[in-house]
């Protein structure tokens, strides 16, 4: 499974890329605007550079439209871009034209099954299940994943499942075990991935014998 951060925080995904296991990045509107004003374009730009792998940006335009051209110019600022598009109906338009024109989208805000086999008929490169925000509301994020996963082995489509909404450790455990293709973690979430108590326990107990032996 692919791991990317889901930040638009360069101090953290300098520290993501630094684990070394790092695959690649998802930003979002509400991401972008806790970094304050910053130049969208060049703030892409940046992530771009610290990471090769596919960083997703998303289009504000809601229109088929609009979504073709602003998808254009974020796919013209680096070679890594996958351009994100919601989940609806010109979203869907948007997908098939973007893929006809070889530029890789993320399908965002996908919450239900049949929105990821349009989209993977559409072309999509990536689509997003929210997990986390369908548990917010008392639903199963997971059973969403294992429902793609079941379609897209059942059809043959190559679309890649992203876990996304991710909000805690169980949450990418989960997304493994069924099968995601990518799961995009908070960085936070990542570095609780790491963190066991029997693990540090144990470190504890070895080094202490060890400067028993030493002394
Ligand atoms: C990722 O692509 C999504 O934008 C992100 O995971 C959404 O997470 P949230 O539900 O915590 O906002």
């Amino acid at each position: 499974m692919d791991i990317y951060v889901d930040t638009a925080n360069l101090e953290e995904i300098r520290q993501a890329a630094a684990l070394g296991v790092l695959d690649g990045v998802t930003t979002n509107p509400s991401l972008i605007s806790k970094e304050g004003e910053v130049d969208f374009h060049a703030h892409l730009k940046a992530i771009c550079e610290i990471v090769p792998g596919p960083v997703s940006a998303e289009v504000t335009a809601t229109d088929h439209d609009g979504m073709v051209a602003q998808a254009r110019t974020l796919a013209g600022l680096a070679e890594n871009i996958v351009v994100k598009v919601p989940c609806t109906v010109e979203g869907l338009r948007a997908c098939k034209s973007l893929s006809d024109k070889g530029i890789k989208t993320n399908m965002t805000l996908c919450f239900q099954p049949m929105q990821a086999l349009l989209v993977a008929k559409a072309g999509a490169f990536l689509v997003s299940p929210f997990i986390g925000r369908i548990d917010d509301i008392s639903g199963d994020g997971m059973e969403l994943i294992q429902q793609i996963r079941q379609i897209y082995d059942t059809y043959g489509f190559e679309t890649k499942i992203l876990s996304a909404s991710i909000r805690h450790p169980m949450h990418a455990v989960q997304s493994a075990l069924l099968g995601a293709d990518v799961a995009t973690i908070p960085y936070k979430v990542i570095a609780q991935l790491m963190n066991h108590p029997l693990t540090d326990i144990g470190l504890k107990k070895f080094l202490a014998d060890w400067e028993k032996i030493r002394g």
